[in-house]
């Protein structure tokens, strides 16, 4: 019998058996449509590589405050974008994660696998430790009232079995949707919870991972985070429903929701970012006409901040002439100054305005 007080050694393997998925078609075909929909929205894009950081940096923030690690859009990319070293840790831990999903891209581009060791090697990342499977008893789930909501499993050994479970599972299992097993996936890695901190952000880039893994998505550009960040106590429920309940179908049915949410929202977004990219582009072109060129508005466009060093690196100009391209863009209210430490950034409040 499961008691929420005591280490879950017990969690069953997937593919879950004998559950009802009767209501899942519905949003299943919604959540496909939807997905296909921003994947073709994201080839199409003229310069799919532009936008990619941005988003990705979305989703590594949304995924963070989901932890309460907290920070804004501003500071983020404003510590991104100058030299100036970090004022506190959550814009570092947003990054880590950036650069987490990164290495996870680049691992499942040489090796189209996942497993455990690349798990750790996320979580690593991270939260820039050594650490390693739990290998320490006590680690207990707790609600917002500070009481026991769940005890994952203990013992590294029996952990290692089941994440070696769960990455057979993810590598061959052909029972079902790809979509239906990204929601068995995320279920069964934070039920394992294998580390001490980072379960819920390394789970949740292995959604990611997953999506790229399974032909889904070509780039994993989906900023999830954004309807567990408005569906949290749901989130949290539904996940603690599978593990007291059995109850599969809803749980499935918030992680196809999700996805669904989250392509249409991404769909809309990159359908502004482009409105706004095009706008700027023909505004320069009549206000500005001697210093515009295709390549200084995507340099605009790259990140919402940019600075003289970014115009210099993509070839448009010496320092000296890159510096007048971005007062004049400034005096005509295209970008606004800001000093950062040594440094001047430069602000494109149209991108940031999308953003936020
Ligand atoms: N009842 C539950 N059962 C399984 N997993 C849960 C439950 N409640 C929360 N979680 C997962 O645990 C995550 C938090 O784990 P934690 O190791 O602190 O992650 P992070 O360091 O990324 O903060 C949540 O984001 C969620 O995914
Ligand atoms: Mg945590």
């Amino acid at each position: 019998m499961y008691d929420k007080n005591v280490p879950y050694n017990d969690l069953p393997d997937l593919p879950p058996r004998g559950i009802d998925l009767s209501n899942i078609y519905k949003p299943l075909i919604a959540s496909s449509r939807s997905l296909a929909q921003f994947n073709g929205a994201i080839k199409n894009l003229p310069n799919p590589h532009l936008f990619i950081d941005t988003i990705h940096l979305q989703e590594a923030k949304g995924s963070s405050e989901i932890e309460n690690i907290v920070t804004t859009n501003e500071r983020l990319y404003e510590q991104i974008v100058a030299d100036k070293k970090y004022q506190n840790n959550s814009e570092k831990e947003v990054i880590n994660y950036k650069k987490a999903l990164f290495h996870g891209l680049a691992a499942l581009e040489k090796r189209p696998f996942l497993h455990t060791n690349l798990y750790v090697e996320i979580m690593q990342i991270i939260k820039e430790n050594t650490s390693g499977i739990r290998n320490t008893p006590g680690t207990i789930l707790a609600g917002s009232d500070g009481k026991p909501v769940y005890t994952p499993p203990t013992g590294e050994q029996v952990i290692r079995e089941k994440l070696a479970q769960l990455d057979e599972f993810i590598n061959t299992n052909e029972e079902h949707d790809p979509l239906i097993k990204l929601a068995m996936i995320h279920y069964q890695f934070e039920a394992i919870h294998p580390f001490t901190d980072g379960n819920g952000r390394t789970g949740r880039i292995i959604m990611l991972l997953y999506l790229k893994m399974s032909g889904l998505l070509e780039l994993p550009a989906l900023y999830l985070s954004e309807y567990i960040i408005s569906h949290k106590n749901e989130y949290y429920r539904k996940l603690n429903a599978v593990t007291a309940g059995n109850d599969w179908e809803a749980w499935i049915i918030y992680v196809l929701e999700m996805v669904d949410h989250a392509a249409i929202k991404g769909i809309n977004r990159l359908d502004s970012i482009t409105q706004i990219m095009e706008d700027t582009a023909k505004d320069i072109k009549n206000e500005l006409p001697k210093i515009y060129s295709k390549e200084l508005v995507e340099v605009l466009f790259y990140l919402p901040y940019t600075k003289r060093q970014a115009l210099v690196d993509a070839d448009l100009g010496t320092a000296k002439t890159v510096g007048n391209y971005l007062k004049e863009l400034e005096n005509k209210g295209f970008l606004i100054s800001k000093k950062v430490g040594k440094e001047v950034l430069y602000l494109n409040h149209r991108l940031m305005a999308v953003l936020n």
